[in-house]
């Protein structure tokens, strides 16, 4: 149980919502989900694509089998119809996923689940001919009549474009100095779109910004956007240097920092793109590079890899005791590494949404050290703690992070309001 127990963490925390692996709909997960409320994505094989597309009777079966027995009580949201398709290279199977989307959404229909189940399909982002800078977005020219149908039937549908963007891949083999914090959420100068004038502080945005310019360039400025994959290995062969365990804690926390400030990317303010951690466990049976088996938060015998941020205290892993530190006390400290440059507009931004900032002035307890790093770190924490502890008040642009350590020292107390 204790597999079932962090998946509904990892979920309620996050998203709200959980995704089945990729093969037939684990009919044990969707049940283990049944009167939680968490969404359910759940995806049928690629090898299915054919008979679903030729066969409407497959299609109802498909259904009567893996939805029918366990909706409502388990909140299927989503059915995605096979995933990366296009990059089997099968120009074939890529013909046949819009007929069986058609025959699962009309399965659907049959049983009164039209438009309460969303049906799409999952894309790869090798699907865009070009992606930097992200308002120059298009897709590869040889996809762009199937694309349009399948982009109808999500328009028509309400039913979102699901693609899997990965900075890890786009990171691989790019040695300029630059790519790494720009692909792990880290200080960084950041990328410069000269058409929209926006500068892309991360590569996540500007992945997910050239998905929405492309699917713009086609007329669907309405389809929204999921992304139903991402993640970085944290373990890889000798020729992966880039799969480690810092890389994908630093990618998978600063991901979850930046969905939970609701910021959205340049191009969608304010929105949050529905986005699902690739992977909750690692795939040890997997064939291909170590990298490849190396993506999960945990590991085969259920044990953490890393803690993302997700995990309550005492969930590390199912042998460790729980100790009741729910309430504990946290405090919001900059990261390591924060330029004085940010910390001074952190502290700037902070002081100016009516904190009380006396501490930090000249004769106030918290005056000294008189540098820019001690006065932010007691801003940014006092604004996270008057905001109720709201989490996203404790990102400043990925550069705080939560601690349970006190920062205060001498005379001068950093708040902690209970
Ligand atoms: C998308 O759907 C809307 C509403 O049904 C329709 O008005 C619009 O023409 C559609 N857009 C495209 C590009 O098909
Ligand atoms: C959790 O409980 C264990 C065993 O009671 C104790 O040794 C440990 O210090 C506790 N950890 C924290 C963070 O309180």
């Amino acid at each position: 149980m204790a597999a079932v127990r962090c998946a509904v963490l990892l979920a309620v925390f996050l998203l709200n919502v959980i995704e089945t692996a990729y093969s037939e709909p684990f009919i044990a997960i969707i049940k283990a989900f049944a009167n939680t409320g968490v969404g359910i994505v759940i995806a049928t094989s690629n090898a299915d694509v054919p008979a679903l597309a030729s066969d409407p009777n497959f299609a109802k079966t498909w259904i009567n089998t893996n939805v029918v027995p366990f909706y409502p009580a388990s909140n299927i949201i989503l059915i995605n119809v096979g995933n990366e398709v296009t990059l089997s290279g099968d120009q074939n199977l890529v013909a046949k996923l819009l007929p069986a989307m058609q025959n699962i959404q009309n399965a659907l229909n049959s049983v009164s689940l039209g438009g309460k189940i969303k049906v799409s399909t999952v894309h790869a982002m090798t699907l865009l001919a070009q992606s930097e800078p992200p308002s120059s977005g298009v897709f590869d020219a040889k996809y762009v009549d199937v694309l349009k149908g399948l982009l109808a039937f999500n328009n028509a549908t309400g039913s979102p474009f699901a693609i899997n963007p990965y900075p890890y891949f786009a990171s691989m083999g790019d040695t300029r100095p630059e790519t790494k914090p720009f692909c792990l959420f880290q200080p960084n100068k950041g990328r410069f779109d000269s058409n929209t004038k926006i500068n892309y502080m991360n590569m996540f945005d500007a992945q997910v910004d050239a998905v929405r310019s492309a699917l713009n360039a086609l007329g669907f400025k309405n389809v929204e956007i999921v992304v139903a994959e991402t993640g970085w290995p944290s373990k890889g062969d000798s020729n992966e240097p880039e799969a480690n365990v810092e890389n994908a804690k630093a990618y998978n926390g600063g991901l979850i920092s930046h969905l939970r400030s609701k910021v959205g990317t340049p191009l969608m303010p304010g929105k949050s793109v529905d986005t699902y951690l690739f992977a909750m466990y690692d795939e040890n049976l997997k064939p291909g590079p170590l990298s490849e088996k190396s993506f999960g938060l945990f590991k085969p015998d259920l044990t953490m890899t890393y803690d993302v941020g997700l995990a309550k205290a005492g969930d590390q892993s199912p042998e460790s005791p729980s100790n009741n530190t729910n309430n504990s006390p946290m405090w919001c400290v900059p990261k390591d590494g924060t330029p004085d440059a940010k910390l001074q507009e952190n502290l700037d931004f902070a002081c100016g949404q009516g904190i009380d900032c006396r501490e930090i002035g000249p004769g106030g307890a918290c005056f000294e050290p008189n540098t820019v790093a001690s006065h932010a770190a007691y801003a940014m924490n006092l604004f996270y703690q008057k905001s109720q502890k709201n989490p996203s008040s404790c990102d400043f642009s990925q550069t705080a992070t939560l601690s349970s350590k006190n920062p205060s020292y001498g005379g001068c107390t950093y708040p902690q309001s209970s």
